[in-house]
């Protein structure tokens, strides 16, 4: 991959005063830019054995892949837990149409590809819910709903691009965020957040219901 991967010049458009409120990243994920996200390179920096020890599921748990785009790690983590039910979320129709065209969306009995327009169904019910490079991209309607999800003690791992680490590769760096802009983007929405140990290009915060302290 290279520096230009994730951001076309054309995708560059700044949007400020749109509907994209508190977003880091002007723009939504462009699904003509899909294939990227299926990169098993991706697995060296962001190995999914890791994830899932870092995720900490109880058995039998609610997960929800929050961003899941084409489903890469949630089809990981279904795989790996067959007791998991792993719930797929995107707010894009076409990112869930290449996730169901995936053979592993069929034979994984576990792993629901699921539009955010249809989750209301799943409030306050996910024990555990993953976002991977989504944090930079979601508005703050998003992020309250993703906050919606949780089940009382339920806890979120979010990853994304770090800021302040020096990479080859991922968005531009006024797209995403530092660990503690990330950290206090979160407080400030009144979640109680834990910094956990860097990967090699990613920020890992966990976060749980301030409220629930
Ligand atoms: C950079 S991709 C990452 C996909 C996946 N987590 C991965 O790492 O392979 C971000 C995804 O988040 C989705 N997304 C952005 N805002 C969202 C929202 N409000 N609700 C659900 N999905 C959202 C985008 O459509 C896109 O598929």
């Amino acid at each position: 991959m290279t520096p230009h991967d994730h951001h076309s010049s054309e995708s560059h458009g700044h949007h400020h005063g749109g509907g994209r409120h508190g977003a880091r990243q002007p723009e939504a994920f462009n699904p003509a830019r899909a294939a990227l996200l299926d990169d098993p390179a991706r697995f060296e920096h962001l190995p999914p054995d890791k994830i899932l020890e870092l995720l900490d599921a109880p058995a039998g748990a609610l997960v929800i892949d929050f961003g899941t785009g084409t489903g890469t790690f949630a089809i990981e983590l279904a795989r790996r837990r067959p007791d998991l039910r792993i719930v797929a979320l995107d707010n894009q129709p076409a990112m869930l149409e290449l996730l169901r065209a995936k053979p592993e969306a069929k034979s994984l009995r576990n792993l629901e590809p699921l539009l955010t327009a249809e989750v209301g169904r799943l409030a306050a019910s996910a024990d555990r819910i993953l976002a991977i490079n989504v944090l930079h991209e979601l508005d703050d309607e998003a992020l309250g709903q993703l906050k919606s999800l949780l089940k009382p003690g339920g806890v979120v791992l979010f990853i994304d691009w770090d800021s302040a680490i020096e990479r080859p590769i991922g968005p531009p760096k006024d797209h995403t965020y530092t660990a503690a802009e990330a950290r206090a983007r979160l407080e400030s929405l009144a979640l109680r957040v834990e910094e956990l140990p860097a990967m090699k290009y990613h920020f890992v915060l966990r976060a749980r219901r301030a409220e629930r302290a």
